[in-house]
C-alpha cells in the first residue's frame, strides 16, 4: 500500500494520538481496516481511491479519485451486542451536527433536501464477551461537483455558499475528532433533532406510515412499529 500525504497524516496522529495513515488506492477502506483489525490494528485508514468501494446493501459505493473522503475507523468496543447497531447512527448524527448537515435513516448524512452527502457503514466481529472489533467506513463526498443523476448526491463543496474547494485534511480532521468524541451510550437527541425523517409519512420495508421515533436500538418507528433495515422514502401526504 503506497502511503501519501505522509507528513500531514504523522502530525495529525500524533496531535489527534490515533494511528492515521493515507493511501493512494485499495479494494475498500473497510475491507483492508477489517483485515488490519482481525490482527489487532485500530486507527483510521483514509484512501484516494477505492476499486470495490461498498455501501450499505452491497451497493457499490463511487468515488472519484481525490476529491472525497473514503475512511475506514477501526477500534475496540466494549458494549453489549444490542447496542452495537447504536454506533453508525450516533455517528452519522454527530457528523450531520458538525457539517451542517442532516440525517436520513439509519445513516445516511444528506442535505435538507435530502441529497446524499455522506453514508457510514459498520462491521462487527467479536473478540469475547462483549468485547467487539468494530470497522466503521464513511464515505463523505468533499469536493465532487457531478453525480450519476440517479444517486440524488451533493457534496461539501456543492452545498457551500461560495463553492470552494474543501481541505481535506481538515475535514479529516474534524471527522476523527468527531469519532473521538462518540459516546455509545449518548442519546439520540441530536440524531433526532438533524433526521429528515422523523415526523414524515414514510414507506420503508414494505411499511407505510408516519416515522415518530426511534428505538434505543436504533430501529425506526414506523406506525408504531420497529423497523430495522431498509430505505425510507418519503410519502407525500
Ligand atoms: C452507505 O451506503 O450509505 C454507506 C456508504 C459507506 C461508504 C464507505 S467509503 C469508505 C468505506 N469503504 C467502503 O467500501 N465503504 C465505506
Amino acid at each position: 500500500m503506497r502511503e501519501i500525504y505522509i507528513p500531514e497524516t504523522n502530525q495529525l496522529s500524533s496531535e489527534l494520538g490515533v494511528d492515521i495513515h493515507w493511501i493512494e488506492v485499495c479494494t475498500s477502506t473497510n475491507q483492508v481496516a477489517k483485515q488490519l483489525a482481525d490482527d489487532g490494528w485500530g486507527g483510521i485508514l483514509v484512501a484516494d481511491y477505492q476499486t470495490q468501494g461498498r455501501g450499505r446493501m452491497e451497493r457499490a459505493w463511487l468515488s472519484n479519485p481525490g476529491e472525497n473522503l473514503l475512511l475506514s475507523w477501526a477500534f475496540e468496543c466494549r458494549c453489549k451486542v444490542q447496542e452495537l447497531p447504536r454506533i453508525p447512527l450516533l455517528l452519522a448524527g454527530e457528523l450531520a451536527h458538525a457539517f451542517d448537515l442532516f440525517v436520513k435513516w439509519p445513516n445516511d448524512i444528506v442535505t435538507k433536501e435530502g441529497r446524499k452527502v455522506g453514508g457510514v457503514l459498520s462491521t462487527v466481529s467479536g473478540l469475547e464477551e462483549n468485547v467487539w472489533t468494530v470497522v466503521i467506513g464513511l464515505g463523505l463526498n468533499v469536493n465532487q461537483m457531478e453525480f450519476l443523476p440517479e444517486l440524488n448526491a451533493s457534496s461539501l463543496r456543492m452545498e457551500s455558499q461560495l463553492g470552494q474547494e474543501w481541505d481535506r485534511m481538515a475535514v479529516l480532521k474534524q471527522v476523527v475528532e468527531v469519532c473521538q468524541g462518540l459516546d455509545i451510550t449518548q442519546s439520540f437527541e441530536r440524531w433526532s433533532a438533524r433526521s429528515i425523517t422523523l415526523g414524515k409519512r414514510v414507506e420503508v420495508a414494505g411499511r407505510v406510515g408516519v416515522a415518530s421515533g426511534i428505538r434505543e436500538d436504533g430501529a425506526l418507528i414506523v406506525d408504531g412499529k420497529p423497523i430495522t433495515s431498509g430505505d425510507v422514502h418519503l410519502v407525500e401526504m
